[in-house]
């Protein structure tokens, strides 16, 4: 048994159950052949993943193409199989024995036609209740991958404003995007605060669709710092990391602004 942290699925139900939240999560189900198939139905592209995933390791899409064929997208590999039984046993052998779920796909805009997501670092300052937006990448699958994780697609990663500017969402209105973003991600942390409270940071994936509105894929509870580091922005790099740190910030914040509080009305 695993922990509640990396359990997909349960992190899932607890925002899904939240009605702020409830409509910026894909629905998402338990694998099964029914709930494949209603999914695969409704929306005809749907990821298949691992409840304890991580990396992007066994993610799989499935597209319907019409005529009882199906795409199956597996890492690198793209497999076109004829009727349903034939479809769900091929999965299977990818899946094997371990716990999976099916998820409505997010149709994601691209840079230079690759898909991209982006993951959001939302912290809050030890004895704060106050969550802040400390960084904010853009990742761009690898060519060939329907996943966007850095490492293993061997993907691109970029900074948001040129990122966006650069993409096929280039158009639309950048700051109401980067507002959007960020209100849904501050939320989805006051969210788990109450299943993880203690906990001081997320990294959320999220997914915009082509006409920008957004989806949350997953939140992380230990998100890598090496998107930053790759990226070279060391400013966000050092401001998370002192988040991460704030032990005393806190107190001495306070003094600073009773100060300048001070300082001003003399
Ligand atoms: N519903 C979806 N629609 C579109 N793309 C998706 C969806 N779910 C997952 N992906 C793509 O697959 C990637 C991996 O999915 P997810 O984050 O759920 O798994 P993970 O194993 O935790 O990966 P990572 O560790 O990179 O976050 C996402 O970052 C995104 O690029
Ligand atoms: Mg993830």
């Amino acid at each position: 048994m695993g922990s509640v942290t990396k359990n997909k699925w349960l992190k899932y139900l607890f925002l899904k159950r939240y009605p702020p939240l409830a409509p910026y999560l894909p629905e998402t189900r338990k694998m099964s052949p029914h709930s494949f198939w209603t999914l695969l139905g409704k929306y005809r592209h749907v990821i298949v993943k691992p409840v304890w995933g991580s990396r992007g390791r066994g993610v799989i899409q499935v597209s319907d193409l019409g005529n009882d064929n199906y795409a199956i997208h597996y890492e690198r590999m793209e497999t076109v199989k004829q009727g349903r039984e034939n479809t769900y046993r091929y999965i299977k052998r990818i899946i094997r024995s371990a716990a999976y779920m099916v998820q409505q796909r997010i149709t994601r805009p691209t840079i230079n036609n690759r898909p991209f997501d982006m993951r959001v670092i939302v912290q809050r300052k030890k004895h704060s209740s106050r969550w802040v937006v400390t960084g904010k990448v853009i990742k761009v699958a690898g060519k060939g991958y329907v996943v966007s994780n850095n490492t293993r697609s061997h993907g691109q990663l970029l900074r948001f404003k040129p990122g966006i500017q650069h993409s096929s969402i280039g158009h639309l209105p950048i700051a109401a995007l980067e507002s959007q973003i960020d209100k849904v991600s501050l939320r989805s942390a006051k969210r788990l605060n109450a299943l993880f409270p203690g906990h001081r940071i997320y990294g959320l994936d999220i997914a915009t669709d082509p006409y920008g509105r957004v989806s949350i894929i997953e939140a992380n509870l230990y998100p890598a710092m090496s998107h930053f580091l790759k990226l070279k922005d060391g400013v966000t790099y050092r401001r998370i990391l002192s988040y991460k740190r704030s032990k005393y910030i806190h107190y001495r914040s306070k003094h600073i602004h009773y100060r300048s509080k001070y300082i001003h009305y003399r």
